[in-house]
């Protein structure tokens, strides 16, 4: 089979690395890619936002499937064109893809459906937004409608900092995706993110999985795209997945499918554990990044014919097989991120990693031949161990290897289940 993979990142190299292993990989290639996936797939340097010029590259290569790694392109509608050329694609509609791109439309598919998530109010102007905040008191949530790169999101826990979030949202701090806003109940409970394949009819659970948002040790200080991770997640018991396939993800698929918006690829749903159970947060449409690489490691199965199955509708003849021991990856960052940062630092050397154990590469390119870092997010560095704790260790064992001046990450990646694993 003859594979396309789109994007850049972690995720990407995390997919790149296991779809390689697949005996039904014939020809493998990436766009645009980065030094990490080049030892997998051949890089072509197609402009993704150029749909006709992705197409014309899948017509001249006989490209069997193409999976889309990352949310912007299945937003601006890359699957549909593709699957109108006739080609099998991993990744939703943008009419499905939504879910990620419209926070708005995610809540009115909760109500509607009757799926368990915080009360909320859409607004298109700050007075009557305003005004529902000093109704309801804090704490509150203030999210900007659209895609703003994990940034649009405020947990007010005072009124004033609500206000001011909803003028932040109207005054244009994040572009067009803070056109509208929605405000939302405060959840109160411990965060987890499930993921599962979606066929438009049938649903695949894969795994579970607990980031780390925040760019400080002790989950302080801004928000970023996840400084870490670790799989599965504690809190997700057998019950609570049972519970959150029932009552989250199966009236979903129904929802999607009855609006005329039927889902295939991977739903990655940020939910909060209330004393009541299982509450959406929020769903995205493509594996998280970098809980993906956590996720690869575990999973014990051929990746191609899972993704394969969920493009083409045949996911109730698939099965899964996960590694119980637990995997966790450290994010290794350029200094200054989130703010600005420096580019083209060079990465002097990385470490040979041994069985259960991987850098994937996030944000760095060769530069005259050398590793240079050139994103935000750089390096992903993975273990896995026969505990969370164990895993830890061998992260930060193989993390310590690298040398990259400019490099910094978190030392305390996976803290809640460790302190779990001593109680
Ligand atoms: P989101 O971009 O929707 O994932 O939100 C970013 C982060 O804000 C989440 O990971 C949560 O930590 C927090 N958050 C979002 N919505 C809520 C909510 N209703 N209650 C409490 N925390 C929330
Ligand atoms: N790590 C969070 C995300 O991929 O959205």
């Amino acid at each position: 089979m003859k594979v396309l993979l789109i994007g850049s990142g972690g995720r990407e190299h995390a997919l790149a690395w296991k779809l390689a292993q697949s005996p039904l990989m014939t020809e493998f290639y990436a766009a645009p890619g980065n030094p990490g996936i080049a030892e997998h797939a051949r890089l072509v340097s197609l402009k993704i936002e150029d749909h006709e010029a992705v197409a014309a590259f899948c017509a001249q290569k006989a490209i069997d499937f193409v999976v889309v790694g990352p949310e912007a392109p299945l937003v601006a509608g890359l699957a549909d064109h593709l699957r109108a050329d006739g080609l099998t694609v991993f990744g939703p509609s943008a009419a499905a893809a939504q879910l990620e791109g419209s926070k708005g439309f995610t809540k009115d598919i909760c109500a509607r459906y009757n799926i368990p998530t915080g009360a909320y109010q859409r607004f298109n102007n700050a007075p009557k937004a305003k005004a529902y905040i000093r109704e309801q008191g804090a704490p509150i949530v203030v999210k900007a409608d659209g895609l703003a790169a994990g940034k649009g999101v405020t947990v007010a826990m005072t009124v004033e900092e609500a206000l001011a979030a909803v003028d932040d949202c109207f005054e244009g701090a994040f572009g067009a995706a803070g056109a509208e806003v929605v405000i939302e109940a405060f959840l109160d409970g411990e965060e987890a993110s499930f993921f599962c394949l979606c066929d438009g009819r049938n649903a695949l659970p894969l795994a579970t999985a607990q980031d780390h948002k925040r760019v400080g040790e002790g989950d302080t200080g801004v928000n970023t795209g996840g400084m870490g991770a670790y799989s599965p997640a504690p809190v997700m018991t057998a019950e609570m997945i049972e519970r959150t396939m029932k009552e989250i993800i199966e009236p979903t698929i129904y929802g999607m499918a009855e609006s005329g918006y039927p889902f295939s690829g991977v739903f990655f749903a940020g939910l909060m554990i209330t004393a009541k159970g299982p509450e959406l947060i929020e769903y995205n449409v493509r594996f998280g990044d970098p809980e993906c690489q956590v996720l690869m490691m575990r999973l014990k199965s051929d990746l191609l014919p899972l993704l394969l199955a969920a493009a083409e509708g045949t996911l109730d003849k698939v099965t899964a097989e996960w590694s119980d021991d637990p995997a966790l990856t450290v994010v290794m960052a350029s200094k200054g991120y989130p703010g600005p940062y420096e580019k083209n630092t060079p990465i002097l050397s990385l470490p040979e990693a041994g069985v259960g154990a991987k850098v994937f590469h996030a944000g760095t390119s060769l530069r005259d031949g050398e590793l240079v870092a050139t994103g935000g997010r750089v390096l992903n560095v993975t273990a896995t161990g026969r505990t969370v704790g164990e895993a830890q260790s061998r992260a930060y064992a193989l993390l310590d290897k690298v040398e990259w001046e400019n490099g910094f990450c978190r030392r305390d990646i996976g803290w809640r289940a460790i302190e779990r694993e001593r109680a």
